[in-house]
């Protein structure tokens, strides 16, 4: 089994528990706790716990690993293991009820910044669907038992494309310039409102591809990694082309050099 299959059931697990704890407090009405960078960057009660039950279960299962978390931020562990969660990642569509909203986990190895960082295992799962993506490193991403591959190439309509647009209102019209240079390469364009489901619908082949500025290490470190585990290729903007919050890119790889090169600008 190894070490990635491990921490992938164990993962796995944890982020049923946690997602449906965050199904249950949606049920129950969403209550903003804060807001962040911007007052669109908003922080439910229910990101706040669904952070502290997956903390808690790690540290309790994995007392030596390190966390990354969206909510509580970063402690450096003993292993050389460290765990990047994102406990609500569409935190919007989650306060506005659309149910396209997912519980993001990835055990990375190496130096916890992703362009020093090695992701192993991987779960996404959207708890308002019941769909749950999941990636061991060398072993495929897969959809429940379901085996994923990228769209090798778009179709002769062109890329259905995915992207985000940053909360900052400043950011908006730098990400409709990229939208405007990538278009050319598009059939159409999704704004679904969740980086992780973006990825995995990547991996999935529900979309040709997606890119995105100013995304966070925990929007990217598990997509990431079942878009790879499919055949497909994410970069971006960090040194040596990694994906960043400068921009990050995932697609099959016929795509990759002309998506990055025009969202690149
Ligand atoms: C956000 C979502 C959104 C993306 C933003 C992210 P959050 O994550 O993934 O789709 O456009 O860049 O910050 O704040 O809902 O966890
Ligand atoms: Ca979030």
């Amino acid at each position: 089994m190894g070490l990635a299959h491990d921490l992938e059931a164990l993962a796995i697990d944890i982020a049923r528990e946690a997602g449906e704890l965050a199904r249950v407090r949606r049920t129950e009405g969403v209550a903003i706790a804060a807001t962040k960078s911007a007052l669109a960057d908003i922080v439910t009660e229910a990101d706040r716990e669904v952070e502290a039950l997956i903390r808690r279960r790690l540290r309790t299962e994995r007392p030596d690993d390190g966390f990354l978390g969206e909510e509580t931020g970063a402690e450096r562990g003993l292993s050389d293991i460290t765990w990047v969660v994102d406990p609500i990642d569409g935190t919007v569509n989650y306060a506005y009820g659309i149910p396209q909203y997912a519980v993001s986990i990835a055990a990375v190895t190496g130096e916890p910044t992703p362009e020093q960082w090695e992701a192993i295992s991987a779960v996404v799962f959207n708890p308002a669907s019941a769909e749950l993506f999941h990636a061991a490193r060398g072993d495929g991403a897969w959809r429940g038992e379901q085996r994923l591959v990228v769209n090798a190439e778009p179709s002769p309509a062109g890329a259905l494309l995915a992207t985000g647009f940053g909360y900052d209102p400043a950011t908006h019209a730098g990400d409709l310039e990229r939208v405007a240079r990538v278009m050319p390469l598009a059939r159409d364009l999704r704004r679904a409102g969740a980086a992780s489901l973006d990825f995995a619908f990547v991996a999935a082949g529900r979309l040709d591809g997606y890119f995105e500025r100013g995304l966070q290490p925990w929007d990217h470190a598990a997509g990431a990694l079942l878009v790879t585990e499919a055949g497909g290729m994410v970069g971006g903007g960090g040194l040596g082309g990694t994906a960043s919050s400068a921009l990050s890119v995932a697609c099959g790889p016929l795509l990759f050099d002309r998506l990055l090169t025009a969202a690149l600008g």
